[in-house]
C-alpha cells in the first residue's frame, strides 16, 4: 500500500476479491443498491461519463445500460488488478475504456464529459487531495455537466448505532470518519459547483450528491 493513511488504495488480495467481499459483506444487497443508485443518478442516452476510482467495472456495466452505444465511459483506477477485472468485465462494450492512474494527480485526459462519477473513493483521501480530485472533476466537466458523488454522508459517528461505529472505525478507511464531518456541499460550492440534489440510503449514512458545474 502506497499511502498508510488510506484504505482506498487496496491491497492486491482485497482488489482481487473486492466484488465477492462486498457481496458477502452486504448479504447480497450491494448489487441491488448499486443498480438503484445508477438509476437515480439519471444517466442519459449518449452521455459521456468519467468514473474516478472505477473499481472492478461494476458501475461501468450499470451505467452502460443508460448511456447506450452512443455514450462513452472512461474509468480511471490506480490498481492494476481492478483495471484488469474491469476491462474483462466490460470487454463486450466498445464505448467503455479503463485507464490506470491516480485521480488526485493531473489526469491523462483533455476532453470534457457530461458527467463525472465517483463512488466510495473521496472519503479515503486527505482533504488536500480530495480538493485536487474535486478540481479534476470540475476541469473535466463541460459547463452544466454534473458531478455525481456516492459516499458516506455528513453524520456524527459518536451517536451512531454500534454496528455503524464498528464499520466506520474498525473496518473502513481511517479517513472515513473525518470525511463524515466535512460540509461537502460547502467544499463543492467553493470549487465552482451548484444546483445540489441529494438522496440518502442506509439510514442516511450514505448519500448520493449530484451538482452542476456552473
Ligand atoms: C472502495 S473502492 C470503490 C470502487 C468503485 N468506485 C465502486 O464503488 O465499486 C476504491 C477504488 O479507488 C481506487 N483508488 C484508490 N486510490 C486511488 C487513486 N489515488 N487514484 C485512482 N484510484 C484510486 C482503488 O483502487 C479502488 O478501486
Amino acid at each position: 500500500m502506497g499511502n498508510k493513511e488510506t484504505k482506498v488504495e487496496l491491497t492486491p488480495f482485497i482488489a482481487k476479491h473486492y466484488d465477492a467481499f462486498l457481496n458477502a459483506f452486504s448479504i447480497g444487497i450491494y448489487p441491488f443498491f448499486t443498480a438503484n443508485v445508477v438509476k437515480e443518478a439519471n444517466f442519459k442516452k449518449g452521455d459521456s461519463v468519467l468514473d474516478l476510482g472505477a473499481g472492478t467495472g461494476r458501475f461501468a456495466c450499470l451505467i452502460q445500460k443508460y448511456i447506450g452505444e452512443k455514450g462513452k465511459y472512461v474509468g480511471i483506477d490506480l490498481s492494476e488488478i481492478m483495471v484488469q477485472q474491469a476491462k474483462k468485465r466490460c470487454r463486450s462494450f466498445k464505448n467503455i475504456h479503463f485507464i490506470q492512474g491516480r485521480i488526485e494527480e493531473e489526469l491523462p485526459l483533455t476532453e470534457h464529459f457530461d458527467k463525472v462519477f465517483i463512488s466510495f473513493v473521496l472519503h479515503g483521501f486527505v482533504q488536500e487531495n480530495r480538493i485536487k480530485i474535486i478540481k479534476n472533476a470540475y476541469n473535466r466537466l463541460r459547463i452544466g455537466g454534473q458531478f455525481i458523488i456516492l459516499d458516506y454522508a455528513e453524520r456524527d459517528v459518536n451517536t451512531a448505532p454500534f454496528i455503524v461505529k464498528f464499520l466506520i472505525r474498525k473496518v473502513e478507511c481511517p479517513l472515513a470518519e473525518e470525511f463524515m464531518q466535512i460540509d461537502l456541499k460547502k467544499v463543492l460550492s467553493e470549487n465552482g459547483f451548484s444546483d445540489f440534489k441529494e438522496k440518502f440510503y442506509f439510514k442516511n449514512y450514505v448519500r448520493l450528491e449530484i451538482c452542476k458545474k456552473q
